[in-house]
């Protein structure tokens, strides 16, 4: 019974290896096995790190955060993608990290192709026809039928996980959209309103003002980013940058912060609230300073929340047996061909686009570490970095600095 159980465990370790943190409190090795699970949550300075292997499929990632101006979309349309992507093949990143799986169908198909020459005999290579050298096995072949029956759920199946990754990465993407919009939103606001009428604003403070809010609200997405990014790739890159960028006191209480965006969004209002500014101009923008608690929180919900893991293992079941069953059926309708070879490179490429539908579902199920998460911090930096810089009404006409 315990080696059941261990058996158990592994293979629901096997089927999901991410899901430590849920398993079942009676399968107590799914737990001790796995390691330890780094919480989505824990947004504060990294505990010890967790050493995950990095394989070539997640350190292709950093390598899928396009972003598309004038020339790439030319590129995408031009009538040359069919060739050009059917010759880069080879090099894509989602087959490659298909290996093992396609070289497990393509070992059954090739044993099918080789058993069944042994028991139901073969054609040598002139051609000839020569009886089965251990008759007395039987050959080793399915009907198609019960596949093709089946092939309509899968595409079901592949198809909700498909779409509702995609959905996620979606979602992802506005909210760092909304994180874009409503930034320069506040920005203009909080430089457009500077002062209170007719009173005289020292240009120097009114500069040193702003600049704290630019300052403070590049500090909120870069957190959020870090909060979003896996530790071992952001932690130094943050630590660096908030530490040229911020002075150095609101640094440290940054990044000592246990929930590092929180503390952000707390400084931004702090210097939003320091801001000389008719206190009804003030509400209002910060009743809009509550988006960005929202698309915080949306973020973390999407970094936290899998789609439901019994669809993805359920899928993953039912394509994998499929898959390796499939070679059985491929033996008769293959007949055509000498041995049935031809059923070998058949099967390896059913794989390939098959198990590839589930991998790119995968991939973007969680769509931070493919978001150009980084190129948004930047921007955002730069562009409220310009509008806090433009002076007020006023301040142009030299001698008059009143607005
Ligand atoms: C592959 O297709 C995409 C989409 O049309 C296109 O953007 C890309 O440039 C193509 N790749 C090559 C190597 O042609
Ligand atoms: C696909 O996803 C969208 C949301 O991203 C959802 O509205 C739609 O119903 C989904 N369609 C299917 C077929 O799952
Ligand atoms: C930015 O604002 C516009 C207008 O409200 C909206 O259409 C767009 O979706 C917003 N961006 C994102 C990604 O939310
Ligand atoms: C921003 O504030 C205005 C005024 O309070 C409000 O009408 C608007 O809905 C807010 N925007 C968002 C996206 O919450």
């Amino acid at each position: 019974m315990p080696a059941f159980s261990r058996l158990a465990a592994l293979f629901l370790l096997a089927s999901s290896p991410s899901t430590n943190a849920f398993a079942p409190s009676s399968l107590p090795h799914a737990t001790k096995i796995a390691a330890p699970s780094t919480s989505a949550l824990e947004m504060g300075p990294p505990k010890a790190d967790v050493a995950l292997a990095e394989t070539y499929g997640e350190g292709s990632r950093k390598y899928r955060r396009t972003v598309y101006t004038h020339n790439e979309w030319v590129k995408h349309r031009s009538s040359d993608r069919f060739f050009g992507n059917l010759s880069t093949m080879v090099n894509s990143g989602v087959y490659k990290s298909l290996a093992k799986e396609v070289l497990a169908t393509t070992a059954v198909a090739t044993f099918v192709v080789l058993y069944n020459a042994v028991a139901g005999g073969y054609t040598d290579l002139e051609g000839a026809q020569h009886a089965a050298i251990l008759s007395a096995l039987p050959s080793l072949v399915l009907p198609l039928t019960p596949f093709t029956l089946l092939s309509p759920s899968l595409g079901l199946l592949l198809v909700f996980r498909t779409n509702s990754s995609y959905g996620r990465w979606d979602e992802a993407r506005k909210f760092w959209g909304l994180n874009i919009n409503h930034t320069r939103d506040l920005n203009r606001m909080a430089t457009a309103w500077y002062g209170h009428d007719g009173q005289y604003v020292d240009p120097e403070k009114r500069a040193k003002d702003l600049q704290a809010v630019s300052l403070c609200t590049w500090a909120f997405v870069r957190s959020m980013k870090r909060h979003l990014s896996p530790p071992a790739e952001d932690e130094d890159a943050y630590q660096e940058e908030i530490r040229a960028r911020l002075p150095p006191a609101q640094a440290e209480a940054l990044s000592n912060a246990a929930h590092r965006p929180n503390r952000a969004l707390y400084d931004l209002s702090v210097a939003i609230d320091k801001l000389p500014m008719h206190f009804m101009r003030k509400n209002e923008i910060n009743k809009n300073l509550s988006i960005f608690e929202d698309t915080l929180g949306g973020c973390e919900r999407l970094l936290s929340s899998p789609v439901p893991l019994f669809y993805t293992r359920h899928t993953a079941r039912f394509l994998s047996t499929w898959l390796l069953l499939l070679p059985f059926a491929l033996y008769e309708p293959f007949k055509g061909s000498w041995n049935h070879v031809a059923m070998i490179p058949a099967t390896a490429l059913t794989s390939v686009f098959l198990f590839g539908i589930d991998e790119l579902s995968t991939q973007l199920e969680e769509p931070f570490t493919i978001l150009p998460m980084q190129g948004f911090c930047d921007k955002i930096g730069m562009w409220c970095d310009e509008i806090v810089s433009w002076r007020g009404q006023g301040l142009d006409k030299e001698q008059q600095q009143y607005y």
